[in-house]
């Protein structure tokens, strides 16, 4: 008895306090999670369910579980909302505000639309339940399913109002096809369909959690936004979210960014017809000779499925690894006769203009070049060779690197055609994040028009390693809510996301501030600002950033582990680096680089970042890039440091330091 109780007393002391616990992002108490569901905003309180394994620290038994917030800062936990029913696994969805009660369910019953996923009978379907005391309880609505269509990938509906219209619009992942289905319902029972859109964007893996709503182009008139979350192929690799932005008439989605053609049925990279120079399809290099080095001397690679190298056609390609990065050679091509005015390839691998890439050769002469991009994925890229019509070629892909730091160059299906590839699939995507740690991304319903905001929450992980990140006794954390915006670029729309404003709830007292100085000036300010807290929400404004001044700012632990934010205005980049940032050999592609593209403004730079015990999320340029990353760094006090890496260093407009408190603390 004493035994028992003495053991009660110390979970709950130990609650939330355990190694790398965030203290500031939502996690279950234990076991596993994933995507947020059901997110609605009803009488006062934020609703968040999310995909919840009630047995276990693994994905499985999937159910949702249920926690209410006021302040979308500080979670409540309430009981399993909706547990696995049988055969049937409760799988992502949305939740809706009847307030017309066109279902039936009852004045303001709160409606949950879930995807059933019937493991024995490979068959997805939309279900409802719903609730009449503020989501305390669920019924399950008798009727169910209420949208089936006999497929195995058909997940993840949301679902709102629209007005114009009349009824309930609903957008749910066609997950292998690469399609968004749209389905309208009076009565949230009977559905049928209204359009399809896709494929377009990145389509490397899977679609699925896709949501669409208006928002208002910052001084201007408003657009909808259709959100694609994406696993694998997404741009830091595995899984992650794209969006697009566009027209929605109640009816279909019309994406004008990026733009999207008529559909087609080409190879999954939209490459357009020609002469297909390379496939890299079989195991040997057939038509290609490795006159040097031994870095091509395996022959053609064939990726595993779980392997990071995404991007690629079928199933080879050409990658100089050898048998390790430090490994050299070149591959040459057969000659041919340019005949057309494109070629088109797909690119990958280390990023080493002169030490590593794919040529085309004539005369002798290297009469075009690209290199990779420091990346496993892919990107299509095109050569206009119109002036070289008539000359004989050949391509070599070349690896002339000795490091090991993205030692390799991936290279496959390079065609020659008239046409540059279609952007229709796999063209350029738009990414709502750039790190490694942001998918299933959707936003809440039903958040009152005097606030007016909209609000994403998504689940900080990445199908990768989602499994094996080194916690315990939960698996799975939220990222924080950011408030979105449209706002009108140069290169067109763009989402922008920022923390909830809420947030500031959790900065005590004044914040450490630096009123701007020289970038030496703020070096040594930042070294005198010992003993940080591992909870900080930091701002940094410069100005006269420019090619000639790479800096870096680094978050330290005191015992050589970093987490580091790089700025490399001359390649247009901004990175986050976490492969010293602390425990990292739970899988080989956490220790990794994400980067995001960096848009000055006449040389002035904004960055707001956020440390949590276990995550850093980069907001820049007040959220137009944003980069979310776990990190798992040694308990203690942290430091922040910036090097400048030569040039005329930037100055420092201003830093302000805000230390948080926990969310946990009042719920402990
Ligand atoms: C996305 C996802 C959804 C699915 C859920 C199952 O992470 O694969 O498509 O509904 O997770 O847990």
């Amino acid at each position: 008895m004493v035994a028992a109780s003495a053991i009660c007393v110390f979970a709950q002391d130990a609650a939330y306090q355990e190694r790398f616990r965030p203290q500031f992002h939502f996690t279950p108490e234990r076991n596993w999670m994933n995507d947020p569901n059901g997110m609605v905003f009803w009488d006062g309180e934020y609703h968040l369910f999310y995909q919840y394994n009630p047995f276990g620290d693994k994905w499985g038994h999937m159910s949702w579980a249920h926690a209410v917030s006021r302040d979308l800062v500080r979670w409540e936990h309430l009981p399993l909302a909706l547990p696995e029913d049988g055969d049937i696994m409760i799988f992502s969805g949305s939740a809706v505000v009847d307030t017309k009660n066109t279902s039936g369910f009852g004045n303001d019953a709160l409606v949950a639309i879930y995807t059933g996923h019937n493991e024995k009978a490979k068959e997805q379907d939309q279900r409802l339940a719903y609730s009449t005391d503020r989501g305390r309880t669920w019924t399950q609505f008798p009727g169910n399913p209420v949208l089936k269509i006999g497929a195995a990938d058909f997940r993840d509906p949301k679902v709102a109002w629209h007005e114009p219209t009349g009824k309930w619009i609903m957008v749910v992942a066609m997950a292998t096809e690469k399609k968004i289905r749209f389905y309208g319902s009076p009565n949230l029972k009977d559905w049928a369909m209204l359009s399809e859109f896709g494929p377009a964007g990145a389509t490397g893996g899977l679609w699925e959690c896709p949501d669409l709503f208006e928002l208002p182009v910052a001084g201007g008139e408003s657009k909808w936004v259709l959100i694609v979350n994406l696993n694998p192929g997404a741009i830091a690799g595995g899984s992650g979210c794209q969006y697009f932005v566009g027209e929605f008439d109640g009816k279909s989605f019309r994406s004008e960014y990026p733009a999207v053609g008529a559909p087609h049925s080409q190879g999954e990279s939209g490459m357009s017809h020609g002469v297909v120079l390379a496939e890299f399809e079989d195991f040997n290099y057939v038509g290609w000779t490795a006159t040097e080095g031994e870095a091509f001397k395996g022959g053609a690679v064939h990726p595993e499925p779980s392997s990071d190298v995404r991007g690629f056609e079928g199933q080879g390609l050409a990658d100089s690894f050898g048998g390790a990065d430090e490994h050299q050679g070149v591959l040459v091509s057969q000659e041919f006769q340019i005949e057309a005015d494109h070629i088109s390839f797909l690119i990958g691998g280390g990023n080493y203009p002169d030490l590593m890439g794919l040529n085309l050769v004539v005369d002798g002469k290297v009469v075009r070049t690209a290199t990779g991009n420091n990346s496993p994925v892919l990107v299509p890229m095109t050569w206009d060779v119109s002036e070289l019509r008539g000359k004989t070629a050949h391509l070599e892909v070349f690896d002339r690197f000795d490091g090991t730091d993205w030692g390799h160059i991936l290279v496959d299906h390079i065609v020659m055609g008239e046409e540059p590839p279609s952007p229709q699939s796999d063209g350029p995507a738009l990414w709502a994040d750039y790190g490694r740690d942001f998918y299933a991304a959707v936003t809440w319903s039903d958040i009152p028009r005097t606030d007016g905001r909209r609000i994403m929450l998504g689940w900080m992980s990445n199908w990768d390693y989602a499994d094996k990140v080194p916690t315990t006794p939960w698996r799975g954390v939220m990222t924080v809510p950011r408030t979105l915006g449209l706002v009108d670029t140069r290169d067109g729309i763009r989402l922008t996301q920022q923390p909830v404003v809420e947030l500031q709830g959790l900065w005590e007292g004044q914040p450490k501030s630096f009123p701007g100085g020289s970038f030496a000036d703020a070096a040594s300010w930042l070294a005198s600002q010992r003993d940080l807290s591992e909870l900080l929400d930091v701002e940094m404004q410069l100005s006269g950033v420019s090619g000639a001044n790479p800096f870096e700012v680094s978050i330290q632990t005191g015992n050589g582990e970093a987490t580091v934010i790089g700025v490399d205005a001359g390649a247009g980049k901004i990175f986050v680096d976490r492969a010293k940032s602390g425990a990292s050999g739970f899988h080989p592609s956490f220790a990794n680089r994400t980067e995001a593209p960096l848009h000055l403004n006449g040389g002035k730079l904004k960055i707001r970042w956020l440390l949590d015990t276990s995550s850093l999320e980069v907001f820049v340029q007040d959220g137009l890039s944003v980069l979310t990353n776990l990190i798992f760094p040694a308990p203690g006090p942290r430091s922040i440091a910036i090097a400048s890496n030569g040039g005329s260093a930037p100055r420092v407009d201003q830093i302000e330091i805000h230390q948080l408190s926990s969310s946990w603390a009042s719920t402990r």
